[in-house]
């Protein structure tokens, strides 16, 4: 599921970074995005990008798991829809942050607004 931290780095593409390939993702199921707290995750078909910290205690959502259509936290079992970001009902939180993606060839972009710390 989670395979070694990919690369990103693409100075013609500003807000915009590549991040695997569709393969690759199909593979995986959730990829880490090296220098950077974010995830994309294939989901049912569908390619979501996200933030890596669980917005309810900071958890790691690389070490989670997807399943219909949700991402698991691997600490408290919380769950988000991959559709929008909604918390499990009942659970505190803000809903997680989704990320836009773009799809060229076999290639994955995200787009990000600025830089975030890097893991
Ligand atoms: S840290 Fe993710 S559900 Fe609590």
């Amino acid at each position: 599921m989670c395979g070694k931290p990919i690369s990103v780095d693409d100075p013609d593409e500003p807000g915009w970074i590549p991040v695997c390939d569709l393969s690759r993702l199909k593979a995986e199921t959730i990829v880490r995005v090296a220098g950077r707290d974010l995830l994309v995750i294939w989901n049912e078909g569908d390619v979501v990008a996200c933030e890596r910290a669980c917005p309810h205690e900071q958890a790691d959502l690389g070490l989670g798991h997807v399943a219909e259509k949700r991402l698991f936290c691997p600490r408290h079992a919380a769950s988000f829809d991959l559709r929008d970001g909604a918390i499990t009902a009942g659970w505190p939180g803000p809903p997680l942050r989704l990320y836009p993606i773009r799809i060229t060839g076999e290639q994955i972009w995200i787009e990000v607004p600025e830089r975030r710390s890097v893991r």
